[in-house]
């Protein structure tokens, strides 16, 4: 059994913005936790490459569609691999093994008499690339999201019939955890009770898009094509494509993680579509909110987009990661703040957890020759041991129900823990009269034991930093045995020799 997580396929139009880059690190710390309790993980991701809005940006550019989707295609790629993102398999719906998805798929939807020409007319937003419900009739109507103005369609398409499926969709979007969070799940219910109307899946006037067999001059609709990206990632190194296979391959996704303003797509449309194709459906939906810069929408006509990768040169992977985790409740929207930034990362990181390795460390290579104590295992005191064993247990409790800010909380509450409890035995105190050495050895034994398990706790979300603190302790942490079995209190080894100390988290500067 595989477990299959996927991002949504981002458009190529341009480079990753710092929404695309929250979506895949959410999804990269599931994947990684998912792995480390013994899962086999498929982590998908990749591009959606059709579509009137990037043949406009390439026409814009004088370029091919296809040169400007490689070039846009690969920065992707390669930006993943900056952001030391674990994803298995990156789509491009461009691709000729998609195709052969796609137009399969097609035949089975055309099969179960699900498909019929028709008119469709109505108000489009290129962005969306959607067709927007009620626009007032108003050709200077603005797309909400995008606050472009939508253009007057009227063409002969190919429908899809999905008001057929108004029952099963109603059932499905009230299973329980299939939509999240609650909000959602609430939003998308509203929608389907107003009565599901069908909807085009192929445009004339889109020359770049996968031709639709049987039907000159028509290209599948980019939404129809770039859903199915997540089936066709799944098979593109067999040489058998047939759908039939899939289930073989890890098909249903367990999870599509997407933002909220392409819920219905996921939640509504492709179960539809996958229901008629005789496909199973995707566990959950997890619908994310949006991103906001000091309170403002981010856009370039507003001049205050976040480059991802000047975040990532001037900070580093974990303070972002740490703070899109840790301070966003997945589902809710979330602002980014340069001071709360710098202000979330000094305290959370620095002070708290760094400082506590740095004490820690310092203490027991000064008193016990650069090596951890020798601890009569009698005299253990077991308050830190139980702290460590309740944060652990609430961690993954929140990671099993993917409230990972809360996961996240726990690891700097056991920090925050240890370290009160190191002001209040004071061991820099007791250690001036012989006579408590064994005290003292406990004391240090247990701190450096719980700042080990932050560390490992550490790993699914900030991997680089959960590293660097195993390697303070003197490299604990074994790939072969099972990360759960290595949480438990007592596995750090007395009298091991600790490395040289180097520091692990730099304080940032607010400028
Ligand atoms: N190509 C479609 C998805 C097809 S999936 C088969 C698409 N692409 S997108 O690049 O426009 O958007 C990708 C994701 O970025 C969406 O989940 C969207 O919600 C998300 N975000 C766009 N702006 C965002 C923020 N400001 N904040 C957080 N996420 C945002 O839609």
């Amino acid at each position: 059994m595989s477990f299959v997580i996927t991002t949504p396929l981002y458009y190529v139009n341009d480079k990753p913005h710092l929404g695309s880059v929250y979506t895949t690190i959410i999804c990269d710390t599931i994947s990684r936790y998912k792995r480390l309790v013994g899962e086999n993980v498929i982590f998908i991701t990749g591009v959606d490459e059709h579509g009137l809005k990037i043949q406009r940006t390439a026409t814009e550019k004088g370029i091919e569609p296809k040169t400007h989707c490689d070039e846009i295609a690969a920065i992707f790629n390669i930006n993943w691999k900056n952001w030391s993102i674990s994803f298995d398999k990156f789509i491009r719906t461009s691709s000729k093994d998609h195709e052969i998805v796609v137009k399969e798929f097609f035949e089975r939807v055309k099969d179960s008499d699900d498909i019929y020409m028709g008119v469709q007319k109505g108000w489009y937003c290129v962005g969306c690339e959607e067709f927007k419900d009620n626009p007032e009739n108003s050709p200077t109507y603005k797309c909400p999201i995008h606050q472009k103005n939508l253009e007057w369609k009227n063409e002969e398409n190919l429908f899809f019939r999905l008001s057929k499926y108004q029952q099963e969709i109603e059932k499905l979007v009230n299973t329980p955890s299939f939509i999240e969070p609650i909000e959602r799940k609430n939003e998308i219910k509203n929608f389907v009770s107003r009565g599901l109307k069908d909807f085009s899946i192929s445009r004339t006037n889109v020359s770049w898009g996968i031709p639709v067999p049987g039907y000159e001059n028509h290209t599948f609709y980019v939404w129809f094509d770039a859903l199915l990206g997540y089936v066709s990632a799944l098979n593109s190194n067999e040489t058998d494509k047939s759908l039939e296979r899939l289930n073989n391959l890890g098909w249903p996704a367990d999870i599509h993680l997407i933002g909220k303003d392409i819920l219905r797509f996921h939640a509504v449309y492709w179960p539809a579509m996958l229901i008629s194709a005789g496909m199973r459906v995707p566990q959950k939906i997890i619908g994310h909110g949006f991103l906001t810069r000091e309170g403002q929408k981010m856009g370039k006509s507003l001049g205050n987009v976040l480059d991802p990768d000047l975040l990532l040169t001037k900070y580093g992977n974990d303070p972002v990661r740490w703070y899109l985790i840790k301070d966003i409740s997945l589902g809710n929207d979330g602002d980014f703040q340069d001071k709360r930034f710098v202000d979330i990362i000094n305290n959370d990181l620095a002070n708290t957890i760094g400082n506590l390795l740095n004490r820690s460390t310092s203490m027991s290579r000064k008193w016990f020759n650069n090596k951890v104590p020798a601890i009569d295992k009698e005299f253990n005191q077991k308050s830190l041991a139980s702290l460590a064993n309740i944060a652990t247990e609430n961690f993954i409790n929140h990671f099993e129900a993917y409230k990972i800010d809360l996961a996240a909380d726990e690891i700097l509450k056991l920090a925050i823990n240890t370290n009160l409890y190191l002001n209040d035995k004071q061991p820099w105190k007791l250690i001036k009269e012989e006579s408590n050495i064994t005290v003292v050895k406990d004391i240090i034994y247990c701190v450096l034991e719980s700042t080990r398990i932050i560390g490992l706790l550490l790993l699914p979300i900030l991997p680089e930093l959960s590293k660097k603190i195993d390697s303070q302790l003197g490299l604990i942490y074994k790939d072969e045995i099972p990360w759960k079995k290595q949480l438990k209190w007592g596995i750090l080894q007395q009298g091991s020799t600790l490395p040289k100390p180097i520091p692990i988290i730099n304080k940032l500067e607010y400028e």
